[in-house]
């Protein structure tokens, strides 16, 4: 089977940045209960930046990276559950500023933190099918959070950020791809009603959700030890949606993994949704960790209930 390469990224980021400690004059909270229960230690929040701002800047510095050019765009998909506009869709808006062509698909995925991993799945299905006209897709994670957050709510106010990053991927006989994604319908567990309709936040019920990560986890690694025959203990780098060390530290733990291949950025970043495996992934291949070789495991829960496991070969 035709698998999926990933060949260039790039990352986007708001230019302010803000420490646990700034939520003290908001909230009763402390720096202490924060890095402590999360790990976050500081998020970036966009100020004059749209979510379109750092999808068109991601995108641009991932084309940058591929070598690739507009023109040689043949798909273009967006994941994020905070697009600046109902429609037209982020996808079309990136199209337009970038001027990629205008005989391609262009749409966005709701699929909240698992947003990325469900694109990667419907990108390899996509570029599989010889029916786009051009052999390159774009995809986007990116998350403008800070509209859709209660800043009296503690529960939920340290924990989020805003960012972006993208990917160039093409199709490979040489690179396999394998992807399983879920969903278990569960609104109340975490939910952010659209505007007009009462309390348009971020609502989240934190340890029905925490529970449901760790086991998302778990079976996404057994999911896809089972369907690659590649082990656990034989994968790289663990790109997992990042919302609370917590989890990440937990799983890695039970399954007696090294520390080192679970990246993490979210000290810097907090929860960014969409964006949050692509910065991860993009971080990675910044500081040359994703070498021709290495395997990856990309593993995303979130909203929806939503979950995603994913093996890429880079
Ligand atoms: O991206 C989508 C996926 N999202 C996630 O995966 C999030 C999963 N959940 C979590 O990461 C954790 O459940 C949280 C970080 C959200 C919460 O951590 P927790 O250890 O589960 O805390 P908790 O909700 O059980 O709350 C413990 C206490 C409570 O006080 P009482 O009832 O023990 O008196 C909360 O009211 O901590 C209190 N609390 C806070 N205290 C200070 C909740 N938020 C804060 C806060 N500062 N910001």
């Amino acid at each position: 089977m035709q698998g999926i390469q990933i060949i260039g990224m790039g990352k986007a980021l708001p230019a302010r940045r803000v420490d646990n400690e700034a939520f003290t004059q908001m909230v009763e909270t402390s720096d202490e209960w924060i890095k402590s229960r999360t790990g976050i230690q500081s998020r970036c929040f966009c100020e004059e930046e749209k979510q379109m701002d750092l999808c068109v800047e991601a995108a641009g510095k991932a084309l940058a990276d591929a070598g690739v050019s507009p023109a040689e765009i043949g798909l273009c998909v967006v994941a994020t559950i905070t697009p600046d506009y109902h429609t037209p869709s982020s996808a079309c808006m990136v199209q337009e500023r970038l001027g990629l062509p205008e005989d391609i698909p262009a749409f966005d995925i709701n699929a909240a933190c698992s947003g990325f991993v469900y694109g990667l799945e419907v990108v390899s299905c996509m570029l599989g099918s010889d029916a786009l006209p051009r052999p390159y897709a774009l995809l986007i994670g990116a998350e403008k959070l800070s509209r859709i957050m209660n800043f009296q709510d503690r529960s939920t106010c340290v924990l989020f950020g805003d960012g972006a990053a993208a990917a160039v991927i093409r199709p490979s006989d040489t690179h396999r791809f394998f992807c399983r994604l879920g969903s278990q319908g569960d609104a109340p567990a975490l939910n952010a009603p659209g505007v007009g309709y009462p309390e348009p936040y971020i609502h989240m019920d934190g340890r029905k959700v925490f529970q449901f990560a760790v086991r998302a986890m778990e079976n996404g690694i057994r999911l896809l030890e089972k369907e690659t025959g590649v082990l656990a203990n034989e994968i790289d780098q663990f790109i997992c949606h990042q919302a609370n060390e917590r989890i990440i530290r937990h799983v890695q733990k039970k399954l007696k993994l090294p520390k080192e291949r679970f990246y993490m950025n979210l000290d810097r970043y907090g929860n960014t949704s969409g964006a949050s495996v692509p910065l991860a992934m993009a971080e990675l291949m910044e500081t040359g960790s994703l070498n021709p070789g290495t395997k990856v495991y990309c593993l995303g829960f979130g909203g929806g209930l939503t979950w995603g496991a994913a093996y890429l070969e880079f």
